[in-house]
């Protein structure tokens, strides 16, 4: 299982959406998929279970954080490891700490970090891919994350002010370079995807100002191309109703056209983290163990 987490220190830029279309994507091109909402919004979560495709695992993250519980997945290969709305007022206000090197490792050996450890381990063999909708603040629940982590992706707003958040989420103490460096060497940065993308000129002064300070850390295609999700109300209205875009291109000229873009970047994610492969080599061996599949009992 490989696992990715959806974060950045900023609300509202995309996280939670990006999550659940990606794992919708995800499922329906085969991979088993599980969600973990780390979030108390919850909108993961209830936009996912909208979708009518995926269930609930028999206990919500609060208590696979806080309690060391055994979990079976139901085999249906599309699962979220739902919020409950108690992560906040358990979790992060225990461990309000002053954030310096020795308090990320406090939050590393923390019981939380262990049995999320745990948990991840016990999926490992039943899922693909692992999708972690990440809060809008850096608090103990990124630490576990990353340390946890394949990768991370982190969406943007094209806005001068967003700097900050790019900053932290990469050289704060809590951040990807200083946790990579840390605890998770392998730990990849896919990059920072510029959402909700409009052809205005405040936006492209502001593309331009993000990429002289912090362009290689953008997230490119193979061509070096910035990868960049517009501002469409077709993503806004999947989100709302939690279905996959890819489900309405019939009916709706527009929401092809940002699909075609929107699946050239979640197939790169695939690609970059090295998914296709890891699939195809499950295929084979699975291939090889199923005379059914291989076809050599007809
Ligand atoms: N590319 C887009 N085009 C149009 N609307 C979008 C796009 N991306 C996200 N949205 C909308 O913007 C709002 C915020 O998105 P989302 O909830 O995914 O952000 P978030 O980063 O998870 O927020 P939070 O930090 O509160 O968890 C939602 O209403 C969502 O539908
Ligand atoms: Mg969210």
């Amino acid at each position: 299982m490989k696992t990715l987490y959806i974060g950045v220190n900023k609300g509202g830029v995309g996280k939670s959406t990006i999550t659940c279309q990606l794992a919708l994507y995800a499922r329906s091109q085969g991979y088993k998929v599980l969600v973990v909402d780390l979030d108390d919004q919850a909108n993961a979560t209830n936009c996912l279970h909208r979708s009518g495709k995926v269930t609930p695992l028999s206990k919500t993250v609060t208590e696979v954080l806080m309690q060391n519980v055994a979990i079976v997945p139901d085999g249906s290969g599309f699962n979220i490891l739902a919020a409950d709305g108690h992560l906040n007022n358990v979790l992060v206000e225990q461990a309000r700490v002053k954030v310096e090197v020795d308090n990320v490792q406090t939050e590393k050996s923390s019981i939380a970090h262990q049995n999320f450890a745990s948990f991840l381990a016990a999926m490992d063999e039943h899922f693909d891919l692992c999708i972690i909708d990440g809060p809008p603040s850096l608090d103990i629940r990124v630490t576990i994350a990353l340390t946890l982590a394949d990768a991370v992706l982190s969406p943007i707003e094209l806005a001068q002010e967003s700097i900050e958040g790019m900053s932290n989420t990469l050289y704060g103490q809590r951040g990807v370079l200083n946790i990579k460096s840390l605890f998770n060497q392998d730990l990849q940065f896919l990059g920072f995807v510029p959402n909700m993308v409009q052809s205005t000129a405040q936006q492209r002064n502001a593309f331009t100002e993000l990429n002289e300070r912090i362009g290689q850390h953008f997230f490119t295609n193979n061509e070096g191309v910035v990868a960049l999700i517009p501002l469409r109300s077709a993503i806004s209205e999947c989100q709302k109703q939690g279905v996959s875009i890819a489900d309405i291109t019939k009916s709706n000229t527009m929401a092809r056209t940002t699909w075609t873009g929107l699946r050239k970047i979640f197939d790169l994610i695939f690609e970059r983290m090295g998914l296709e492969e890891q699939s195809l080599e499950e295929q084979s061996l699975n291939n090889q163990s199923d005379p059914i599949k291989t076809g050599t009992d007809n």
